[in-house]
């Protein structure tokens, strides 16, 4: 993992701004070789200023999405694509309604798919990105207990897009985002480890001092399922944008 990076901003803002920065520079010399660039995208407190920062930039002409081909890293199941919480809605809200993404280069993961049909439907999302050509970018948050996506602890790390339950402690910080408690769902949809892992390249962004821990097992720690995000020092190309704070015990 030598081209592993970690780059360590005053703060949220200022490693949002870089990274959209960056995303910005990818995007267009991936669109300018082939046509089209695939991403995958995040959703969580962390991303809030990096979609920010991409629709002003989108505004000021720097970048267009008309070709850009979006997979959405995890979502909630099962929950209705009309409420407030379903990760879906969050990218509308936060990026998707303010640019010029193409409605046919949107896959989201189906909060509303049957029970029966999940384990196709899951092998046939894997499919649609390897159709595309694989992830170019794939951008991530992290958990306070290492998941990525929702890849919780125990994650294997040939893990492709699937069901997966919502751990106690995951479920305890999304709590505080319901409306709603008796609503929360316990499970959720992700990508898999192994699906992350064929990105391209990998953003990584955590800020703030309760992910200061996480960060340091992640980064310093050994490989282990333990700590999903560990995994991604198994890859070549994964950049860490970090504050102060999430990188005060490095
Ligand atoms: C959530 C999501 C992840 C997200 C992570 C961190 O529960 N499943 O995709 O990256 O936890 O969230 P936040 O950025 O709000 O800290």
């Amino acid at each position: 993992s030598k081209m592993n990076k970690i780059n360590i901003y005053k703060n949220s803002y200022d490693g949002s701004k870089d990274l959209a920065k960056i995303l910005i520079k990818q995007i267009n010399s991936i669109i300018l070789k082939k046509g089209y660039c695939t991403i995958g995208l995040p959703t969580g407190n962390s991303p809030v200023k990096l979609y920010e920062e991409l629709v002003n930039s989108y505004k000021n002409n720097l970048i267009q999405f008309k070709n850009v081909i979006l997979f959405n890293l995890d979502e909630f199941y099962p929950i209705r694509k009309d409420s407030k919480e379903c990760y879906r809605n969050y990218l509308y809200d936060h990026l998707l309604d303010h640019v010029d993404f193409t409605d046919k280069n949107l896959y989201f993961l189906d909060s509303e798919i049957k029970e029966e049909e999940l384990a196709n439907y899951c092998d046939s999302f894997e499919k649609k990105i390897i159709e595309v050509g694989g992830l170019d970018i794939q951008v991530l948050g992290i958990g306070i207990n290492g998941h990525i996506g929702f890849n919780e602890p125990g994650s294997k790390i040939e893990s492709k897009t699937r069901k997966v339950k919502i751990s106690n402690e995951s479920y305890k910080t999304i709590s505080k985002d319901f409306k709603e408690i008796n609503n929360i769902p316990r499970e959720a949809l992700t990508l898999g480890i192994e699906t992350i892992l064929s990105s391209y390249k990998i953003y990584l962004m955590a800020w703030g001092n309760n992910k200061s821990s996480i960060i340091k097992k992640a980064i310093k720690g050994k490989i282990t399922s333990l700590c999903p995000a560990s995994y991604l020092k198994t890859h070549n190309d994964v950049t860490y944008f970090l504050d102060e704070m999430s990188s005060s015990k490095l």
